[in-house]
């Protein structure tokens, strides 16, 4: 066998990705590639790892002590999702594994999404379409599927990363809003100044928006972060978007304050258990239900594969990871 064949690494590409990117891995890697997009159990992806220094993955396979303790050539861990986790970061960082995500290039197109379900949910563009498409439209009335205002009105943000300033900008220079946020540490003052945004605490973030959009990474402490108590603060006329992480909310809670009617809707395109959704949500009228879609686009769709693609080859070639999460 030829020396520079022996030496090429091995790297997995665990789910279905744009052909071309599987092209680029070849060009430097042996790749096994899922093409037929099969879902892998834990113990299949173990076995498919052996030998591999890499691995491209969606972001809904678990990087764990155990993964890693018998994938011992594994040496990095991308994700196509800014969203990470999907790893233990203390044991890939005890086991001398990268991860890396893809921030910024799904900023923009996540944001307009955050939008278009808080648009659907106050607007109930949805419940009114499901409405027509019955045949159950027959005149116009005066009160029909009057929704919540949006613009002039004021929007709380949960987490005021890259997405929640650029849902902030959205809000304040797009929509006219007052711009309330929480996080843990309050931004610079031009950032605020920028993204038009006040930093409050989170109990006066529920009481005082008219809508409250999610956008905090999923950790330990953020686990139902939003549950009855924190919905029965919010206003009955306001409208609740995650677009963070299910766990975030308390689907269940979500589901009876929305039957309720104690909030008037909520947009989520995250569950807690996904793809399985809280049948409770299935079951009433004023939420707007979507499949974890808010950066696809094609364009960001390629452009996070192309920076997964560019993390393996700038580590397994270089040494250098271009968006680390740890090390
Ligand atoms: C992300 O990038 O984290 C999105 O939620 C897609 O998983």
């Amino acid at each position: 066998m030829h020396d520079s064949a022996v030496r090429r690494p091995s790297v997995l590409v665990a789910r279905a990705v744009f052909p071309e990117a599987v092209q680029r891995l070849r060009a430097h890697f042996d790749v096994e590639a899922n093409e037929a997009d099969e879902d892998w159990s834990a113990e299949e992806l173990i076995r498919r790892l052996q030998g591999k220094a890499g691995a491209l993955l969606t972001g809904t396979q678990r990087i764990d002590d155990a993964l890693l303790r018998a994938c011992p050539t594994l040496r990095i861990a991308a994700n196509m999702t800014v969203g990470y986790n999907n790893f233990d970061v203390a044991a890939m960082d005890a086991h001398g594994v990268v991860g890396t995500n893809t921030p910024d290039v799904l900023t923009e197109t996540t944001a307009d999404f955050g939008f278009a379900l808080l648009l659907a949910a106050a607007r109930r563009v949805t419940e009114s379409e499901h409405y027509l498409r019955a045949g159950r439209w027959t005149r116009w009335s005066y009160d029909l599927f009057a929704g919540a205002e949006v613009h002039g009105t004021t929007l709380g943000i949960l987490g005021m990363g890259r997405i929640g300033q650029a849902i902030a900008r959205r809000g304040a220079h797009g929509f006219g809003m007052r711009v309330l946020y929480h996080n843990r540490s309050r931004l610079d003052a031009a950032i605020e100044a920028d993204c038009r945004a006040t930093w409050v605490d989170k109990d006066t973030l529920l009481r005082e928006s008219d809508h409250v959009v999610l956008v905090l990474p999923y950790t330990p402490q953020n686990h139902h972060i939003i549950g009855a108590a924190e919905l029965a603060r919010m206003k009955p006329t306001a409208v609740l978007v995650n677009l963070a992480r299910g766990g975030i909310v308390d689907d269940a809670a979500l589901a009876q304050a929305l039957r309720d009617r104690r909030i008037a809707a909520a947009g989520l395109d995250v569950f807690e258990g996904e793809p399985a959704v809280h049948p409770g949500l299935l079951e009433v009228p004023n939420v707007v239900l979507t499949p974890h879609i808010a950066s696809a686009t094609v364009r960001t769709r390629r452009a996070m594969v192309d920076l997964a693609v560019d993390n393996l080859i700038a580590y397994l070639t270089e040494g250098r990871a271009l968006t680390p999460v740890n090390h």
